[in-house]
């Protein structure tokens, strides 16, 4: 243990998209950082941004909501409800004082799994220099 901040990552991933290339990394034995706590949803559409908040209510650091590229989502255009809602939560976010960079949206298809290892990567490496969130009423402070 060298006692550097570890973020931990909570990465809410679509069934069909990124949590296959997360599979596809792993069959393929490709090495990420393992600071990633990974939710599967049916559809990144089906991601609430309560859901984001609650994460860094109760001790991420960081949250990753991943998804099919516009245009191949499996339920036509949950996707594009992503992106509309994540735009808003990213200013709310800002308004709570949570930093740029702590969360992310990225469209990564099953067959990208070196995109999600790059994605990963940086997010970790990023969260590592901003360090620990703090924010009011989370428990760790
Ligand atoms: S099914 Fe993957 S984002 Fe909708």
């Amino acid at each position: 243990m060298s006692g550097e901040f570890e973020p931990k990552i909570v990465v809410i991933a679509c069934h069909w998209c990124t949590y296959q290339a997360i599979n596809l990394a792993g069959t393929s034995r490709m090495k990420y950082p393992p600071n990633v706590r990974t939710i599967r949803v049916m559809c990144s559409g089906r991601t609430d941004p309560q859901f984001v908040i609650e994460a860094f209510r109760n001790g991420a650091d960081g949250v990753l909501v991943a998804g099919c590229h516009p245009g191949d989502c499996h339920y036509v255009n949950g996707n594009m409800k992503t992106m509309r809602r994540t735009v808003l939560l990213e200013k709310m976010l800002e308004q709570m004082g949570i930093e740029k960079g702590r969360f992310r949206r990225e469209w990564i298809s099953a067959a990208e799994a070196k995109k999600w290892v790059d994605v990963v990567t940086e997010m970790v490496d990023q969260i590592k220099k901003l360090g620990p969130l703090k924010l009011a009423g989370r428990g760790d402070e």
